[in-house]
């Protein structure tokens, strides 16, 4: 197969990107994600300050421009994502206790009601869980209101779109002997034990000379599957591009069965959060990289 969703396909799997709405004008970059993805997540359409810019009231248009681009264009999109610390609107920033609590119950279910039945999975909740050694969860408004936020995000996510699979997402978590890792193993292990609805964990994968790619990131992606969740990669970038991290990694969730699919964290370098790593597939003038090349070459011969 001669592009990466295609390539993905042959294993029943997808190969994705971060689409920003703001560059669906822009041809270039349009006919290289048309070509070469066949599944989408907005980079920040869909995220609590987007959606619910005030209280109660609900703005899809940014949102919808993605999912639209996206369906037009054959590709199944990833909802990103319903509750985190950050990108919070200013309003809910300011909230706690349980105003924040039904404040969040309620954006999870206004989100998804407008999306319900529309896309195949949800990043319910993102980033809970601190950095560094101490496997805690990480400090913060939604965390103050009560340990058991990410389990009530969860069962009203299922209630408000049960065609959904509901993921957890973090950063952080790929290798498997890091605390973290271990952390977010064990809430998955005691939701799936206690009947919490959770159906994929996403490993965002941004690798870099601080948090480098390990080749014991399948053995995590293996040992999240055999709780009986389905993982994904959600994110990928890496330092560089190297060609070698990004076969491995496409090697990694095809040696899963579980493993749903890669998305790369946006299209062209030059669209990267961190452009100045060069952490894609294609280069700013819209040119394959090595690791393109790679990626392929994995992909088709798993
Ligand atoms: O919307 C404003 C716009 O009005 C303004 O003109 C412009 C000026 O800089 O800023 C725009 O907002 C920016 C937004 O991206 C849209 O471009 C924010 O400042 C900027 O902070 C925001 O960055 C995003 C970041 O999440 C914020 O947390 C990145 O694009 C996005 O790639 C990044 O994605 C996150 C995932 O959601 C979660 N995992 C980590 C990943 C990388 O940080």
């Amino acid at each position: 197969e001669g592009t990466l969703g295609g390539a993905a396909a042959q294993s029943g799997r997808y190969f994705g990107a971060a689409i920003a709405s703001g560059r669906l004008g822009d041809g270039a970059y349009t006919s290289i994600a048309g070509r070469e993805f066949n599944s989408v997540t907005p980079e920040n359409e869909m995220k609590p300050d987007a959606t619910e810019p005030q209280q109660g009231r609900f703005s899809f248009a940014a949102g919808d421009r993605v999912y639209n681009w996206a369906v037009q264009n054959g590709k199944q999109v990833r909802g990103h994502t319903l509750a985190w610390h950050s990108q919070q609107p200013g309003w809910m920033q300011n909230l706690g206790g349980g105003a924040l609590r039904q404040a969040m119950v309620n954006h999870i279910n206004g989100v998804m009601a407008h999306y319900k039945g529309k896309l195949v999975q949800w990043d319910v909740v993102n980033e809970a869980f601190a950095d560094g050694s101490s496997g805690a969860r990480r400090d913060s408004n939604l965390q103050r209101t009560g340990n058991d936020w990410i389990e009530v995000a969860f069962r009203t996510a299922r209630a408000a779109d049960p065609g959904a699979k509901l993921c957890y997402n973090d950063y952080n978590i790929e290798n498997w002997t890091w605390a973290k890792t271990q952390a977010v193993y064990s809430m998955v292990k005691d939701f799936k034990q206690r009947g919490v609805p959770i159906d994929c964990v996403g490993f965002q994968s941004h690798f870099n000379n601080d948090s480098p790619y390990d080749g014991n990131f399948r053995t995590t992606l293996r040992s999240f599957a055999a709780l009986g969740v389905d993982v994904a990669v959600t994110e990928l970038d890496v330092q560089g591009a190297p060609a070698t991290t990004y076969a491995n990694v496409a090697n990694d969730c095809l040696s899963v069965p579980r493993c749903l699919g890669i998305t790369v964290w946006g299209v062209r370098d030059t669209d990267s959060w961190r452009s100045e790593q060069s952490p894609l597939l294609f280069d700013g003038n819209g040119n394959k990289k090595p690791a393109y090349t790679s990626v392929l070459g994995a992909l088709n011969a798993g």
